[in-house]
C-alpha cells in the first residue's frame, strides 16, 4: 500500500464531509467542511473524530500545543505532504524548528543529544500530541522517566538509590538538549553540583553534609572519582562501588 496515506488513501468524505456528493445532486453545501478559516480546535476536532483512540493521540485536547493554537493541519498536511510517511510537512528535528527556534543552538551545544545528527528525535522523549507529564514529556511502558527508555542501566531498582534521582530526576543533575559540560551536566565542576545539595554545614537540615574531612584537600574536589556508582549502588551506602 501506498505509505503516503493521503486524500485518496483517506477518502475526501473522511475530512470535508459528506458535502460533495451531495452538492453533485444539489444537495446541501453547508456540509462539506472547509479547512480554510478554520480554528485550530476545529481542525484537530474533526481529525480527532477518527484518531483519538489509543494513547498516542487521545491527550490532544489537553496538549500544550493545542492550547496553544497548534493544530493537526501545523505539522500534517494531507494534500501537500512533504515527507512520506505520516503526511508531515517537513521532518524532524527541522520541523519543531520552525516553531522552536531557540532549542537548534541547544543542541549544537558540545555536549548534546545526537537531534540535528538525526540518531535522536525530539518526539523520543516528547509527546508532540500531548498527554499527562509537563513539557509534553514521554513516559517509559513502566511509566518511568523517558530517559530510562534508552538509559536502561540507570534504571535500578538499586539497594543503596540515589535519592534526588526517584524525586527531583535526572534533570536534577543533567541539561537534557545540550550543554557546555562534559556528560550534559548543569555545573562545569562537578563538586560544585554535588555542593548544592551536599553543603559543608548539616545545620539546614536535608541531604547529608559533605564531612568535614572533605573540606580543603584538593583530593576530595572530584566527587565521582570515589562516588562512582552516583545513579545508585547495590553494594555501598556511599557509592563507591556498583
Ligand atoms: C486527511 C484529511 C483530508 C482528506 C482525506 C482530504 N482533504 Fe482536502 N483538505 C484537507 C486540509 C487540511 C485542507 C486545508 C489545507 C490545504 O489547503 O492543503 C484541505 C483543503 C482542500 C480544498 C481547499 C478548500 C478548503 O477546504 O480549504 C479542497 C478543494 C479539498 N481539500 C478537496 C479535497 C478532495 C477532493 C479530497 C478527496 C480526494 C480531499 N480534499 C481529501 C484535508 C483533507
Ligand atoms: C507539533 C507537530 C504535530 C502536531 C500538532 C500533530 N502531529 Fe501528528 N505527528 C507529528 C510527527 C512529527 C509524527 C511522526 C512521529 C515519528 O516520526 O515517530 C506524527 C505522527 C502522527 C500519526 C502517525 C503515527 C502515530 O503515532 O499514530 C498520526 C495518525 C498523527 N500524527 C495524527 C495527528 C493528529 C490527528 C493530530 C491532531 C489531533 C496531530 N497528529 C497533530 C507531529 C504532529
Ligand atoms: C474518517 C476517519 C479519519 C479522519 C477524519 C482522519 N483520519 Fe487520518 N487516518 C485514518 C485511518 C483509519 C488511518 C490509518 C490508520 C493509522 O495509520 O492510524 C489514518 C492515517 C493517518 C495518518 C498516518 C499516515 C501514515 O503515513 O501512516 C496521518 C498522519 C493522518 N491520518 C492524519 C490525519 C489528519 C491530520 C486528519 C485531519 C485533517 C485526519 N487524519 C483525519 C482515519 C481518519
Ligand atoms: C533526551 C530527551 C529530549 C529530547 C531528545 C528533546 N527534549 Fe525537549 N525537553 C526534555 C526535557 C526532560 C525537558 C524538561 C526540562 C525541564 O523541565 O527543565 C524538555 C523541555 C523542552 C521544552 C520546554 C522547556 C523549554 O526549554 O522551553 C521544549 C519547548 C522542548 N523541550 C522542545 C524540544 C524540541 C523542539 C526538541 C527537538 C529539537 C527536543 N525538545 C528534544 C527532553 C528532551
Ligand atoms: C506551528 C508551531 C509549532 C510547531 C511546528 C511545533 N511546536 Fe511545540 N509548541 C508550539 C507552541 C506555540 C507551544 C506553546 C508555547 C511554548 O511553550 O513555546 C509549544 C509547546 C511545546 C512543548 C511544551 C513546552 C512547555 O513549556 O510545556 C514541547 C515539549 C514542544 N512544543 C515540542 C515540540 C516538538 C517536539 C515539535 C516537533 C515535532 C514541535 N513542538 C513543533 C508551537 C509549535
Ligand atoms: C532515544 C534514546 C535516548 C533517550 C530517551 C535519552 N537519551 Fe541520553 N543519550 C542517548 C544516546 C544515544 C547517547 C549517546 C550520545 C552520543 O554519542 O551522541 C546519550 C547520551 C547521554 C548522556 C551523555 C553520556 C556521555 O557519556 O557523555 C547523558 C548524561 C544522557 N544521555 C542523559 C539523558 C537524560 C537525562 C535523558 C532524559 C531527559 C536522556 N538521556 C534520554 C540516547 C537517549
Ligand atoms: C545527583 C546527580 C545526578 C543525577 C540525579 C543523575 N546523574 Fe547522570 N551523572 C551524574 C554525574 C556526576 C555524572 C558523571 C560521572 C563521571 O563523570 O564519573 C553522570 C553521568 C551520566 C551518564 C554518562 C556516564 C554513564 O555513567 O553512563 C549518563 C548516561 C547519565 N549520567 C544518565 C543519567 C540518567 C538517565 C539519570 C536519571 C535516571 C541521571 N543520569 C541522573 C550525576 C547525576
Ligand atoms: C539535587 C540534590 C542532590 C545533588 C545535586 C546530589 N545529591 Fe547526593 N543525595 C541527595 C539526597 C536527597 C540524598 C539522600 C538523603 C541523604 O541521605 O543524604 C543523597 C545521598 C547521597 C549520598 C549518601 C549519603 C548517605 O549518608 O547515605 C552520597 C554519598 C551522595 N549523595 C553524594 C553525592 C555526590 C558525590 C554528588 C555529586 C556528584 C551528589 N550527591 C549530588 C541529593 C543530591
Ligand atoms: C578521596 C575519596 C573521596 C572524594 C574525592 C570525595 N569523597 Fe565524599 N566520602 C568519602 C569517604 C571516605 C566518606 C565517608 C564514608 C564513611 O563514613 O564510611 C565520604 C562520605 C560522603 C558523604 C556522606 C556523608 C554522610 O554523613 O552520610 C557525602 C554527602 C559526600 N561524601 C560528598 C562528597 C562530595 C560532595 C564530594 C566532592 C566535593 C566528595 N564527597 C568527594 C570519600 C570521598
Amino acid at each position: 500500500m501506498d505509505k503516503r496515506k493521503g486524500p485518496e488513501w483517506h477518502g475526501c468524505e473522511a475530512c470535508h464531509g459528506p458535502g460533495k456528493a451531495h452538492v453533485d445532486g444539489g444537495g446541501d453545501k453547508t456540509k462539506i467542511f472547509t479547512f480554510k478559516g478554520s480554528s485550530a480546535q476545529e481542525i484537530s476536532a474533526r481529525c480527532l473524530g477518527c484518531h483519538e483512540y489509543g494513547a498516542e493521540h487521545s491527550n490532544y485536547a489537553r496538549s500544550v500545543h493545542l492550547q496553544n493554537g497548534v493544530g493537526c493541519t501545523d505539522c500534517h498536511d494531507p494534500h501537500h505532504a512533504k515527507e512520506t510517511q505520516f503526511l508531515l510537512k517537513a521532518s524532524q528535528p527541522a520541523l519543531c524548528y520552525y516553531c522552536h527556534l531557540d532549542k537548534k543552538q541547544q543542541f549544537n551545544r558540545p555536549f548534546h543529544h545526537r537531534v540535528n545528527e538525526g540518531l535522536v528525535k525530539c518526539t523520543d522523549c516528547h509527546n508532540q500530541h500531548g498527554g499527562f507529564l509537563t513539557r509534553q514529556l514521554r513516559a517509559t511502558a513502566t511509566e518511568d522517566t523517558v530517559c530510562l527508555k534508552c538509559h536502561t542501566d540507570k534504571a535500578g531498582p538499586f539497594v543503596f538509590e540515589h535519592e534526588t534521582i526517584k524525586i527531583e530526576g535526572c534533570i536534577a543533575c543533567h541539561t537534557p538538549h545540550g550543554s557546555s559540560n562534559p556528560r550534559l551536566l548543569k555545573r562545569a565542576q562537578v563538586n560544585l553540583l554535588c555542593l548544592e545539595c551536599h553543603a559543608f554545614s548539616a545545620d539546614q537540615g536535608g541531604p547529608a553534609a559533605t564531612p568535614t574531612f572533605h573540606n580543603q584537600a584538593q583530593k576530595y574536589q572530584a566527587c565521582t572519582l570515589c562516588h562512582q556508582s552516583i545513579h545508585g549502588s547495590n553494594s555501598n551506602k556511599f557509592f563507591f562501588t556498583p
